[in-house]
């Protein structure tokens, strides 16, 4: 495993990190024991770096993750856990209130990283006020670091304003080689501001492991049917870079989802993905998707014909 620190702190995070939105009903993993199984896969290949989130499962995902945690005796320094406050919750009082549930669940004193999960776009809470009610939190040890998912960078920059004693360490985006847009402001973004950029969807959902085609696209129950990286018009657009992917991976030995995981981490240094796996097998393969490198001719292969696809997000008119 290849580690980087966060921000001149000295605390190493995993280059690969582990997302459990899977641990939901969402995506399926609903046993405790399989899910289990998958976060102590995941520490075996040297992961030390968790993204939940409350609103995963409705609190499953970081109920499953703590008590893992907790019965495979690892000491509570050596993991980063990273959870999330939605967007709702905006108001001082529910800032502390949705925190005090969520140290419950995950059953610990501390959040290493507690991240604003979306803006709050439907009750208008203003930025300040429960921005310094997470400075609160960072103040009294509840919290130690804050970082934010899905903000656009004007709303980050006026967040960070509002802070007087600590600072956003982090930014979390869907971002993977079908939907590049976080290159043109975020990813440069964290870099001029020394911030972790926690891609999400890293694998678009499973489409850039190569197991899905246009015959065996995720079924009507499955949370992706409606995502519009897997309606038909989309993922045949998509093909090409699949098939690259496929190529690339008997040449490196590697599989598709290797290649599409060190294609991204070479384009940044700040970029730490966050793959969320269903079985341990997921997990040993993702985590195997550093310690080498794509030479830079397959690379800049892979980067081409990515660009090439322009997919459509006004799809569900279609169905
Ligand atoms: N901040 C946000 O708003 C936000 C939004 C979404 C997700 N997230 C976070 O990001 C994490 C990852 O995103 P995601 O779950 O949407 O998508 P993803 O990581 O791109 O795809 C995960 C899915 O791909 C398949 N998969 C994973 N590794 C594989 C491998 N090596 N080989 C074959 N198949 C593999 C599995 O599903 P199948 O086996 O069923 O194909 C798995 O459930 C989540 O768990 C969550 O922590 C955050």
């Amino acid at each position: 495993m290849e580690y980087v620190e966060i921000r001149n702190t000295g605390i190493k995070i995993s280059r690969i990190g582990l997302g459990t939105w899977q641990f939901s009903e969402a995506w399926g993993v609903t046993n405790y024991e399989d899910a289990k199984k998958i976060v102590e896969k995941a520490l075996e290949m040297g992961i030390n770096f968790f993204d939940t989130a409350m609103v995963y499962g409705n609190g499953m995902s970081e109920e499953f993750l703590g008590r893992a945690l907790r019965e495979l005796s690892v000491k509570r320094e050596e993991v980063f856990i990273a959870t999330k406050i939605p967007g709702d919750f905006l108001t001082p009082e529910d800032v502390f209130r949705s925190v005090d549930k969520s140290l419950k669940r995950l059953g610990t004193e501390y959040i290493d990283l507690l991240q604003l999960h979306w803006p709050p776009c439907w009750h208008n809470h203003p930025t300040c006020p429960y921005m310094r009610a997470l400075e609160k939190l960072v103040d009294l040890g509840k919290v130690r670091f804050l970082g934010v998912s899905n903000y656009p960078v004007k709303l980050l920059e006026e967040v960070r304003s509002c802070l007087s004693k600590t600072d956003i360490v982090s930014m979390q985006y869907r971002y993977n080689l079908i939907e590049r847009q976080a290159e043109i402001e975020l990813i440069p973004y964290a870099e001029k501001n020394n911030m972790i950029f926690l891609p999400w969807s890293p694998l678009s959902k499973g489409a850039l492991t190569g197991k899905y085609s246009l015959d065996n696209l995720p079924e009507f129950q499955d949370v992706r049917h409606r995502d519009p990286i897997f309606h038909p018009e989309n993922f045949k657009k998509i093909q090409p870079l699949i098939d690259a992917l496929k190529q690339l991976s008997q040449k490196y030995n590697k599989s598709p989802a290797q290649i599409s995981l060190n294609w991204m981490i070479m384009y940044s240094k700040n970029i730490v993905p966050i793959p969320g796996a269903k079985k341990p097998e997921h997990v040993v393969d993702n985590a195997n998707s550093v310690g080498w490198r794509l030479s830079y001719e397959d690379w800049r292969l892979l980067d081409e014909i990515s660009k090439g696809i322009r997919i459509s997000y006004a799809t569900w008119y279609l169905y």
